[in-house]
């Protein structure tokens, strides 16, 4: 049974995914699955391509 997921792009800060992820490599292989995480978007997170919080301190300001 698949779930939906969510995805909510925060204001000025990570997109937070709501629900189970398999991350995939190119030949499909599931690498690892996670739930209830926030990817970056600002590119400061030492933790890519998931948030840690960086954003804060870089002072992050979505376009
Ligand atoms: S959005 Fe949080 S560290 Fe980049």
């Amino acid at each position: 049974m698949s779930e939906n997921i969510k995805m909510r792009v925060k204001e000025n800060g990570s997109i937070r995914v709501t629900g189970t992820v398999d991350f995939v490599d190119a030949d499909g292989n599931v690498l690892e699955t996670k739930t209830d995480f926030s990817l970056c978007r600002c590119g400061a997170s030492k933790e890519k391509p998931f948030c840690d919080g960086s954003h804060k301190a870089a002072n992050f300001i979505a376009d």
